[in-house]
């Protein structure tokens, strides 16, 4: 196993650099949200009756996140769309986002297609490939984003700009002090993830040795903690390159619960990771609690962690961060370079074949 204080190993396995890519996060979401205010949308636009977010994977996540946190604020629906096709209710009514970090991902692309055809306005935020082309030979809107990093590793690049065009629109209030807010605790968090801060005072380094050779599943609820619970999730089998799970309370409490009764010597093998907010629910913080308790033994460890901050934002982004380092040292522990997604990449490859 690689010692994690020692910076000279990190850096030679860390080859891309992710961990820089995450040091410099907090500055990231700055920059996103100066290029989303200079865009101009010069559309005309009368109110949507739906907002349909299209994107997959690390792109895709900005639209749970941004449906985590505006489900309350916003009085029209709004769907995260991961398919070729657009469901039935999407018409030239919907305001449509595009999200592709490279531009090239043929669900996003073909459900953009469709989009168009629809004749509904369509913003896409991309760093360029054939969605940026296409909308502007269809005269769309396009939010242009720095290339050159991991889609995952590119999240305040495509999820800023989205509150900022729905604020431009008029759909949402300002979130010009949530963002600020944010981007300041992202930038105190980071003194204490970033790998210069020693194993015996970061939280991210020591949750990472603990996490190596074990199994994560992670829980968080339908209010905000789901969504960063999916981010976990999807940044353990990217980043560290593991099997991982993740639920949501209280819908696992109808099923998953069960399944904790049998396969203790597989599941003694799993590691257990639950996320609060002070603003679940009463019976959700109650179910937590008490699920905890019937499942923990079947689990070789259970860690627990509550929301920080004051706007859903920022609360998402307190555990999202947390977890972007930990999956990152986790595959850096194992010996593992944390950037490359060879699968990712042959199975667009093989698909993109006539
Ligand atoms: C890779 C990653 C992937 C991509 C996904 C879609 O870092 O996170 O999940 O995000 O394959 O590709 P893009 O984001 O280019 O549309």
């Amino acid at each position: 196993m690689i010692e994690l204080d020692d910076i000279k190993a990190i850096k030679k396995i860390d080859k891309k650099n992710m961990l820089g890519a995450l040091e410099l996060f907090p500055e990231q979401c700055e920059e996103a949200e100066k290029i989303a205010r200079k865009t101009r949308l010069s559309v005309l636009f009368k109110k949507p009756r739906s907002i349909i977010i299209l994107g997959m994977g690390g792109s895709g996540i900005s639209g749970d996140i941004v449906k985590a946190i505006l489900s309350e604020e916003l009085d029209i629906p709004i769907f995260v769309n991961k398919d070729y096709k657009l469901p039935k209710f999407a018409n030239k009514n919907s305001l449509f986002l595009a999200v592709s970090y490279s531009g090239n991902t043929e669900e996003t692309l073909s459900a953009f297609e469709q989009a168009v055809s629809l004749g509904a306005f369509v913003i896409s935020i991309t760093s360029g490939g054939e969605l940026a082309k296409k909308a502007r030979n269809s005269n769309l809107p396009v939010m242009t984003i720095p290339g050159g990093l991991q889609p995952r590793a590119a999240l305040g690049y495509l999820l800023i700009p989205i509150f900022v065009v729905l604020e431009k629109l008029g759909l949402i209030k300002s979130k010009v002090d949530e963002i600020k807010n944010t981007v300041d605790s992202l930038k105190q968090t980071r003194e204490t993830l970033s790998p210069g801060n020693p194993l015996n005072k970061n939280l991210a380094k020591q949750l990472a040795e603990r996490l190596v050779g074990k199994i994560p599943v992670v829980y968080g609820s339908c209010g905000i903690t789901g969504v960063a619970a999916l981010r976990w999730k999807c940044q353990f089998n990217e980043n560290s390159k593991v099997p991982a799970f993740y639920n949501i309370f209280p819908e696992l409490n109808h099923n998953e619960t069960v399944g904790w009764e049998l396969l203790k010597d597989i599941t003694e093998r799993f590691f257990l990771i639950i996320f609060k907010d002070d603003q679940d629910h009463p019976q959700v913080k109650k179910r937590i609690d008490i699920t905890k308790s019937l499942i923990q033994e079947h689990f070789d460890s259970v860690f627990e962690t509550w929301t920080k901050g004051e706007s859903k934002l920022e609360r998402i982004f307190s555990i999202i961060y947390l977890g972007d380092f930990v999956s990152t040292y986790l595959a850096v522990a194992e010996g593992i370079d944390p950037s490359p997604v060879e699968r990712i990449s042959l199975l667009k490859k093989e698909l993109a074949k006539e």
